[in-house]
């Protein structure tokens, strides 16, 4: 019953949605409305600048971390602790106070990851700097990370049901990427700090 309640609580801290939230309390408007309409850091960065996108980065992070964390402490079960973070992330992609309708998942599954594992998150991040430099997309380096994801955990946190977890996570990440990779085969993908098109 226990870890029925922590997954189900995980999910609806996923289901809130940090660039929403964020951009209402700051009268900036809907970013499912604006640039590539995905209510994530990145879009909210392209439409409002650094600081909500900042504030939305944090959030949609912290949905991710605190009920794994929760889950992790409460049960100490790495079953329910893998269960919990694919709540919260699919929380983020499929919100249940927004019709479902929510973002890509990269803040919470960064998130996810830090209380799954922080060496593994250590390594995905570094990974999406690295990309994100030397490439300047926001969306390649996030594909790429994630792709890395379950690797690294197998590697650094070498649980066999937190891999499983992490390749879900991937699987779904990179799915609803699928319009920016399509923008980026085409060179249509826009880059970190360009406020024009998607
Ligand atoms: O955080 C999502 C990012 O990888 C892509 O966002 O707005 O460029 O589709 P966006």
């Amino acid at each position: 019953m226990l870890d029925l309640a922590l997954i189900l609580l995980a999910y609806l801290v996923g289901s809130v949605s940090s660039a929403i939230v964020v951009c209402r309390l700051m009268r900036l408007g809907d970013p499912r409305q604006g640039g590539s309409g995905n209510p994530g850091a990145t879009n909210v960065l392209r439409l409002a600048g650094k600081g909500p996108a900042a504030a939305t980065l944090v959030g949609d992070w912290l949905k991710g971390t605190v009920p794994v964390a929760l889950a992790w402490a409460l049960t100490g079960d790495p079953v329910v602790a893998g269960a919990a973070g694919l709540a919260a992330f699919f929380g983020h992609l499929f919100p249940v106070f927004f019709r479902f309708q929510g973002g890509k998942g990269v803040a919470t599954g960064f998130g996810v990851l830090l209380a799954w594992s922080p060496a593994a998150l250590v390594a995905a991040a570094a990974t999406w700097l690295g990309i994100a430099a030397a490439f300047r997309y926001s969306s390649l380096a996030a594909v790429v990370a994630f792709a890395m994801a379950p690797i690294y955990v197998l590697w650094l946190a070498q649980s066999p049901v937190l891999t499983a977890a992490a390749a879900l996570l991937t699987i779904a990440l990179v799915w609803r990427h699928r319009d920016n990779i399509v923008r980026l085969a085409a060179g249509e993908e826009s880059r970190i700090g360009s406020s024009s098109g998607l």
